[in-house]
C-alpha cells in the first residue's frame, strides 16, 4: 500500500476542461492506490455559482463513475466548492476561511497544494492574493502548481516569475511539463546512467546524431484561438523538446534528486548554441499544413485567420558547445497533421570505422548504423538495431532488433502523467516540473528563432496532411548526408 499523504487542494478554474478531464481522474487514481486516504480535501473554484453537491455531481461524471460506487462516493465526498472570481482581492478570506475549516475537519496539518488550472493572465495575481490574504500562512507546506504555458518569450516569463516569486519561493513552484510525467521520458535517465554498455558510449565519439520526433495526427482541434497565437515553436518545441532533449544531453548527476538533475539540466542548456540570424535561417525549418482529401488546410480551420502565418511544424537542428557533444547534432521535428501520433527518441551511433565484411566477393550490403530508439507513446519501449550474420551458408549480414515493450497489462497500471506529477508535488520532488533556470534557457534558445522568423515572410502552406512535414525537413538533415530515421515510404 502506498504511503498516505496529507494536503488540502485548492483548485483555481476547478470547472475547467484541463481539471474534470485530467485532474480528478488522476486524484481518484491516487485515491484508490491509497496515496490519498482519509486526510486531504479538495475545493473547487471558478466564478461559476455551484453548490458543494452539484459540483460533486460534476466530479463523478469526470470519474465516470456511479452513485453506486462506494469507493468512488467516498473520495467525491472530500469534494467542496466556492464560487470565487480570482481578480475578487476581497473574496480570498473566504476561500481562507474555507481552507482553515477544511484543515481541522480533515486534519490536514496545514499542507495546501494551490493548483491554477487557468488562463496564464491570472497566474501572478492568485499567488499574490494568496500569499496578501494569508492563505500561505498555515503551519504546514505552500506548494504553487503552474499550468503552461510559462510565457510566450523570455521577458514575459521572467515578468511572470518575477511576480510569483514576491509571494513563492522556486522550491514551492511546480511548473507543469506534463511530458517529464511520462515513464518513458523517466526511463531515459534509467537506461542512460543504469548501464555502463550505454553511458559510455553516451558520447560524440560513438553517438552520430539524436532525432527527438513529437508527431501529433489531429489538427488544431477547439483550440485554434489559442493555438495560433502560440505555433509549434512556443507549443511544443520551447517545453516538451527543450526537456527531453536537456535529459538525453545533461551529464551524470551528482545524485538522483530534483536539486542534482535540475543542474545537470540547466548546464546542458547552457552549452546549447543560441544561432544568430543566419544559423536559425539555416537550422531551423517551419511548416503549414494546407489542404489534405478530406482535410480543410489549417487556414480554413475555425477560428484561423485566412491569412495566418502560423506554424503547425517545426524542425530544426540543435548544437551543444560541449565537450560530450560538441559535433554530434540532435535533430528535432514536431507537427499537426502528420502521418501518425507518436513520440520518439532515436539514437544514431556511428559505424564501424572499417567494415570488414563489404568485399566485392562478398556482395554484402554496407553496415547500417546501430540506432537505440526510445518509444514515448503510444507504444512505449525500446528497440536496439545491431547488425548480425544472417542464417545459413556464405557470409552476409543483416540489422536485426532487440525490442522491449511494456506489455498491455503494465501499461494499464501505468500512472497518467498528471497522476504521477500530483503525486510528485504532495512529496515535495520537484524532478519532474521545469525549474526556473531551465525555462528561462529554453525561452532565450527559442527566442532567437522566432525573432528571425518573425522579420521573413513564410511560404505557407507547405505540407499535406498525412506526410512527415515539409520537404524542407528532409533537406534539413539530408544536408547533412544523414536522414530521419522514421521516414515514410522507407
Ligand atoms: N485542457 C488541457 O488539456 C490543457 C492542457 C495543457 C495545459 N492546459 C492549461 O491549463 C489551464 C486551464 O486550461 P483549461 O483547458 O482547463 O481551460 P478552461 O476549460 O477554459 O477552464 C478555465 C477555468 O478557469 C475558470 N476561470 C476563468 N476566469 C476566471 C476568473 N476570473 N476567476 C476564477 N475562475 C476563472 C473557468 O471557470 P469560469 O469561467 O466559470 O470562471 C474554468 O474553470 C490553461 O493554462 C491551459 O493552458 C490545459
Amino acid at each position: 500500500m502506498a504511503t498516505e499523504r496529507t494536503s488540502l487542494f485548492i483548485f483555481f478554474g476547478g470547472t475547467g476542461d484541463l481539471a474534470y478531464r485530467k485532474l480528478y481522474p488522476s486524484m481518484f487514481n491516487l485515491y484508490k492506490k491509497g496515496t490519498l486516504r482519509e486526510h486531504f480535501a479538495v475545493i473547487g473554484t471558478s466564478r461559476n455559482k455551484l453548490t458543494d453537491q452539484a459540483f460533486q455531481d460534476e466530479v463523478r461524471k469526470s470519474l465516470g463513475t456511479a452513485k453506486s460506487d462506494k469507493e468512488a462516493e467516498k473520495f467525491i465526498s472530500h469534494f467542496f466548492y466556492e464560487a470565487h472570481d480570482v481578480t475578487d482581492k476581497e473574496h480570498y478570506s473566504v476561500l481562507r476561511d474555507r481552507a482553515n475549516e477544511l484543515d481541522k475537519q480533515f486534519k490536514l496539518q496545514g499542507n495546501r497544494i494551490f493548483y491554477l488550472s487557468l488562463a496564464p493572465s491570472f497566474f501572478g495575481t492568485v499567488a499574490g492574493y494568496l500569499k496578501e490574504t494569508g492563505l500561505t500562512d498555515s503551519q504546514g507546506f505552500d506548494r504553487l502548481i503552474i499550468e503552461k504555458p510559462f510565457g510566450r518569450d523570455f521577458d514575459s516569463a521572467k515578468q511572470l516569475n518575477d511576480a510569483l516569486s514576491k509571494s513563492f519561493e522556486e522550491d514551492q513552484i511546480f511548473r507543469i511539463d506534463h511530458y517529464l510525467g511520462k515513464e518513458m521520458i523517466q526511463n531515459i535517465e534509467a537506461v542512460r546512467f543504469g548501464n555502463t554498455l550505454v553511458e559510455s558510449l553516451w558520447n560524440n565519439r560513438y553517438i552520430d546524431n539524436i532525432q527527438v520526433t513529437l508527431s501529433e495526427k489531429l489538427g488544431v482541434e477547439e483550440r485554434a484561438s489559442y493555438y495560433d497565437n502560440s505555433g509549434a515553436l512556443r507549443d511544443m518545441v520551447q517545453n516538451h523538446i527543450m526537456q527531453i532533449v536537456s535529459l538525453l544531453a545533461m551529464e551524470q548527476p551528482v545524485s538522483f534528486t530534483d536539486v542534482d538533475i535540475r543542474a545537470e539540466k540547466v548546464k546542458a542548456l547552457r552549452s546549447l548554441r543560441v544561432y544568430n540570424v543566419a544559423d536559425a535561417s539555416t537550422n531551423f525549418v517551419r511548416g503549414q499544413y494546407g489542404a489534405g482529401d478530406s482535410q480543410r488546410a489549417y487556414r480554413d480551420e475555425d477560428n484561423v485567420p485566412h491569412d495566418s502565418t502560423n506554424e503547425t511544424f517545426v524542425a530544426g537542428k540543435l548544437l551543444f558547445d560541449n565537450y560530450r557533444w560538441s559535433g554530434t547534432p540532435f535533430y528535432i521535428r514536431t507537427g499537426k497533421m502528420l502521418a501518425d501520433k507518436f513520440t520518439r527518441v532515436d539514437v544514431v551511433f556511428k559505424k564501424p570505422l572499417i567494415d570488414i565484411f563489404s568485399f566485392p566477393q562478398n556482395h554484402n550490403a554496407p553496415l547500417e548504423a546501430n540506432v537505440l530508439t526510445m518509444y514515448i507513446e503510444p507504444k512505449a519501449g525500446f528497440t536496439l538495431r545491431l547488425n548480425a550474420k544472417t542464417n545459413g551458408q556464405g557470409f552476409q549480414t543483416t540489422p536485426i532488433n532487440l525490442d522491449y515493450f511494456v506489455d498491455d497489462k503494465d501499461s494499464k497500471e501505468t500512472p497518467e502523467p498528471y497522476e504521477r506529477l500530483l503525486h510528485d508535488t504532495m512529496k515535495g520532488d520537484g524532478t519532474n516540473f521545469a525549474s526556473w533556470s531551465e525555462v528561462s534557457y529554453a525561452w532565450r534558445f527559442v527566442d532567437q528563432i522566432r525573432k528571425v522568423w518573425d522579420l521573413q515572410q513564410p511560404e505557407f502552406p507547405n505540407y499535406t496532411p498525412g506526410s512527415m512535414g515539409p520537404a524542407a525537413a528532409d533537406e534539413l538533415i539530408q544536408r547533412d548526408h544523414r536522414q530521419w530515421v522514421y521516414r515514410l515510404n522507407k
